[in-house]
């Protein structure tokens, strides 16, 4: 039976998850794979703080450095977060010729590139199914289950507090503010809960997935990101009678001119698979051409989901090692034909939910539907209905066919200039599925 040592640099929630994984599941992990995970160190810059595990006294220390520095150490898992001192243990950890395994999407997205190109010259392994959806394995399904597709799109819900936040404010009414209350009440949002409402964490998920799927480095910065502040109980209430929910998608689509990738709000239509994923929970649907649509489901975060992936990386990991296996299965930019050039915002083409606020006069909505048809946008559909918004104002909403966003955007800037437009114009992208 071969023993590995492991050490674990932060024992947070997910830290304390990846050890009582350990502990509850050691005779099986043991029996089906044939190796003892001895987690040898555990550093924490706050050992005394209470925690739903024990950490063992002996374990202990401070100086995340005493673990890297430990030639018996063979692998590393990094659960301190974010992009600076993590960045160092990571780094630090893959020059000293230790794999690695973490669930830090943030780290990935911005030195992804950095950190996997050191991983295959010192020859180990960064594990990072942790990273992206939490206990999904979405990652292993895209370096393996996938490797023999092309992979045309990937639509992800990938950040569970602003499904959560959505699927509050469809199911009670509610306006945003007042969801991200209940969620930070529940524990699903944190204090400063910016990353998740504004798409910041799904845009990072996006850009591993699209360096797995595309074989791209994506310049994290030129993903489109926005989220969800900007959505309303009446934006809710309308997509509803029209016959679709407003999800906070991750996309990321091959077409011939480059790849289009971005985060943002959606309509997506009632009845199909990611329309009815909510709360907390991640869904991630993958259209490849051979396999065709698939989607995978579960828990996007929180300690077992999260600490199940982990666990998952530093198995494999170990596998090879008690095999001699000297492969590594780090990934490489390969820039697959059309995909290393990101499509501009302007130059996508789709489908829109519009919603102006009017002064209720004569000829405003010929006037709105007007201004639309000169910039080549045709509409679908038109609703006014007398839901008064106070002081005289309504509410115009109208779907357009297909249209290019940069007409779209020059024909609202146009009306926004209207004297009876009397409030900020609503603009959300339709995902046809
Ligand atoms: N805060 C994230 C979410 C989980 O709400 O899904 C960690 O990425």
């Amino acid at each position: 039976m071969s023993v590995v040592n492991v050490g674990l640099i932060g024992a947070g929630t997910v830290g304390c998850g990846v050890i009582k994984v350990l502990n509850q599941n050691k005779e099986i992990i043991k029996n089906r794979t044939g190796i003892t995970i001895n987690l040898k160190r555990i550093a924490d810059n706050d050992p005394e703080r209470k925690r739903p595990v024990r950490l063992p006294k002996k374990k202990l220390t401070r100086d995340a450095w005493e673990l890297i520095n430990d030639d018996s150490i063979d692998i590393i898992i990094e659960l301190v977060g974010g992009t600076t001192i993590a960045k160092d243990f990571v780094m630090g950890a893959i020059k000293r010729g230790k794999h690695v395994v973490t669930a830090n999407k943030a780290l990935l997205a911005h030195y992804g590139k950095t950190i996997f190109g050191e991983a295959a010259k010192q020859g180990v392994d960064v594990g990072f199914e942790a990273s992206v959806g939490g206990g999904i394995p979405i990652i292993k399904s895209t370096q393996e289950s996938y490797a023999a597709n092309n992979i045309l799109s990937i639509h992800g819900i990938m950040n569970g507090t602003s499904n959560y936040i959505l699927s509050t404010m469809t199911e009670h009414g509610y306006e945003f503010e007042d969801a991200l209350k209940e969620a930070q009440e529940k524990g699903y949002a944190e204090a400063d809960p910016s990353f998740d409402i504004d798409g910041i964490d799904a845009a990072h998920k996006l850009s591993i997935l699209i360096m797995l799927s595309f074989g791209t480095f994506l310049n994290f910065d030129k993903i489109h990101v926005e989220g969800i502040r900007d959505i309303t109980s009446l934006d809710i209430a309308y997509a509803d009678e029209l016959g679709y929910k407003i999800k906070l998608l991750a996309i990321a689509k091959s077409r011939d001119n480059g790849l289009e990738a971005g985060v943002y709000p959606t309509l997506v239509k009632k009845g199909t698979q990611l329309a009815d994923v909510s709360e907390a929970f991640n869904a991630i649907y993958v259209v490849g051409d051979a396999v065709g649509p698939t989607m995978l489901y579960g828990m996007g975060a929180g300690m077992m989901p999260t600490a199940s992936a982990v666990v998952s990386d530093v198995l494999q990991i170990a596998k090879h090692l008690s095999l001699g296996n000297t492969h590594r299965s780090t990934p490489r930019p390969y820039g697959s034909k059309n995909n290393s050039s990101l499509i501009k915002m302007s130059d996508i083409t789709t489908k829109y939910y519009l919603r102006f606020q009017a002064a209720d006069i004569p000829g405003i909505l010929g006037n709105i539907t007007s201004c639309l048809g000169k910039h080549d946008i045709s509409i679908e559909s038109v609703i006014q209905k007398s839901r008064h918004l106070g002081g005289g104002d309504v509410p115009i909403v109208i779907m357009t066919h297909e249209a290019r966003e940069k007409d779209l955007l020059s024909a609202l800037r146009k009306i926004s200039r209207f004297k009876a437009i009397t409030g900020k114009t609503n603009f959300i992208r339709i995902e046809e599925l």
